[in-house]
């Protein structure tokens, strides 16, 4: 089965690796999709994002990273994609993705199943957000993102 973990990851956390590694070892395959929001300025542009996923997941032979815009099912029917997967953290992720998991299979006419893991307890108060403002205020990020990128997440806050 060949899966899609959707997101911004701007920038790629813990969190979004231990659901990553989860799902590499639990599907055939796995393609990891940095959303292309226009609207949105992130803090790393999408080659930033890019750059950072394939650095850090190029060991895991059936991960994949693409940059994908538009509907996320529109880019599962284009990749042969089977199924979406999706982390929980807590209750509060349950609102937004149970909309999103129904929105995908009814603009799929019902083709496309979202597949939830649920998020290690060590980082399931993780997210992008926090991170950044951990970051901005030169706090301690070491555990919370991989070693790879922690400083270029500071270096962006020197940038600024
Ligand atoms: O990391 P995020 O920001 O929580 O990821 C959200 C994402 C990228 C999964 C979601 O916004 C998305 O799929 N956007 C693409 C547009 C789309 O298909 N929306 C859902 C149906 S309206």
């Amino acid at each position: 089965m060949k899966v899609v973990y959707p997101g911004s990851f701007d920038p790629v956390t813990n969190g979004h690796l231990d659901i990553i590694r989860r799902a590499a070892v639990t599907f055939d395959e796995v393609v990891v999709a940095v959303l292309v929001n226009s609207q949105k300025k992130g803090l790393f542009s999408m080659e930033e994002r890019i750059e950072m996923l394939q650095e850090l997941l190029y060991d895991y032979d059936n991960v994949s990273v693409k940059l994908f815009s538009g509907l996320l099912v529109d880019f599962l029917e284009d990749e042969n994609i089977d199924a979406i997967i999706r982390g929980l953290r807590a209750v509060a992720d349950y609102e937004v993705e149970l909309q999103l998991a129904h929105l995908n299979k009814y603009i799929s006419k019902g083709k496309y199943e979202t597949l939830f893991m649920v998020a290690g307890t060590d980082v399931s108060f993780l997210s992008s957000s926090v991170v950044k403002e951990i970051a901005s205020y030169h706090g301690d990020i070491s555990n919370l993102v991989p070693d790879q990128i922690v400083q270029r997440i500071y270096d962006k806050y020197k940038e600024k």
